[in-house]
């Protein structure tokens, strides 16, 4: 034997030389959040279990912040395979894959349990799992809360929407909800909202809290009203083009990790709603309680319509409103 075989041999015998991490599989996850957002916690949490059940063979870099690209951009890079993962929400993945509209009709959930229930439910289920010829999977979904809306002024009924120029995501759904209450709707990438608000671009807009502390939006919108008209959850994405090259070990050990990383969203979005609202009110922004009656009036319309336009989705959005009965 060669001596440098000789070495190699010795090293390992005593452990020195491992397996090499040559089939280790490194994928990009882009979102657009900041990484103090409970979500970005709830995706390193994601990151570390996928690590740690697929025995060091998934790695999983995080880019915030939209550093690679706003949602949109992100969904085509992720559709071409450039990137492996992205977060994005329901609303901006209707325009994606149409299923996805189920989730962003104004008033279907009673309260968070009925949308949890939902989620884990067949209809959440299959919706993410039927986008694999669009180019994606879902393969997880993390609580985003409520959406209410927030401008310089408090927004009690339809009736104060009147002629605003409100920021929507660029989702047909929501295009729509904000036409019938009589809002002027702006579809916008929520990287162009802060200095839209600033500048007058729009008089407002609608998230939940956060929205208003981690991306600063309470600087220039100080009246939130709280008419919580949807409630949309975050979507973990997945190229179809990565997915099919994994083995079943890793797929196995992504999709626990993303089931763990929703269940831990759940707990730290629940105790962040409130400290954010309150970081909120610290800020300056008044915290306005809306009866929600006139909102839910306004948008009957939507679903008379649906049942005609669309009579399948009109039923799924029956399903759910049927979960919480
Ligand atoms: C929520 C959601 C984001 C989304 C944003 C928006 O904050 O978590 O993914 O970009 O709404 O209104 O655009």
């Amino acid at each position: 034997k060669t001596l440098l075989s000789k070495m190699i041999a010795s090293a390992v015998i005593l452990g020195f030389v491992s397996t090499p991490a040559m089939s280790a599989v490194r994928m990009k996850l882009s979102h657009n959040q900041s990484v103090q957002h409970p979500v970005h916690i709830s995706m390193q949490y994601f990151a570390e279990r996928a690590k740690v059940l697929s025995k060091g063979d998934v790695l999983i870099r995080i880019y915030p912040d939209a550093s690679l690209g706003d949602q949109k951009d992100s969904l085509e890079q992720v559709q071409n395979g450039a990137i492996a993962l992205a977060k994005s929400n329901a609303s901006e993945l209707e325009v994606f894959h149409k299923p996805y509209s189920v989730f962003n009709y104004p008033y279907i959930f009673n309260d968070s349990n009925h949308f949890y229930k939902t989620l884990f439910s067949p209809i959440g289920k299959d919706i993410l799992a039927s986008s694999e010829s669009k180019g994606f999977i879902g393969i997880a979904y993390y609580d985003a809360g409520a959406r209410s809306f927030y401008a310089k002024k408090p927004i009690k009924s339809p009736a104060d929407l009147k002629g605003m120029k409100i920021r929507v995501q660029p989702s047909k759904t929501a295009i729509e909800m904000l036409t019938v209450m009589g809002a002027n709707p702006t579809p916008l990438s929520f990287g162009e909202l802060y200095t839209s608000l600033q500048q007058g671009v729009v008089d407002g807009a609608e998230n939940n809290p956060t929205a208003l502390t981690l991306n600063r939006h309470g600087e220039v919108a100080k009246f939130y009203s709280l008419d919580e008209h949807t409630m949309v959850p975050d979507v973990l994405v997945m190229s179809t083009k990565v997915w099919n090259k994994l083995s079943d070990a890793n797929k196995k050990a992504i999709l626990q990790a993303a089931e763990e990383s929703t269940n831990k969203m759940r707990t730290l979005w629940t105790a962040s709603e409130k400290v954010e609202l309150d970081k909120a009110k610290k800020m300056g922004v008044s915290v306005v309680a809306v009866d929600k009656k006139p909102f839910q009036e306004a948008v009957k319309p939507i679903f008379d319509k649906l049942k005609v336009t669309e009579p399948a989705t009109y039923e799924q959005v029956e399903k759910i409103r049927a979960l919480g009965r």
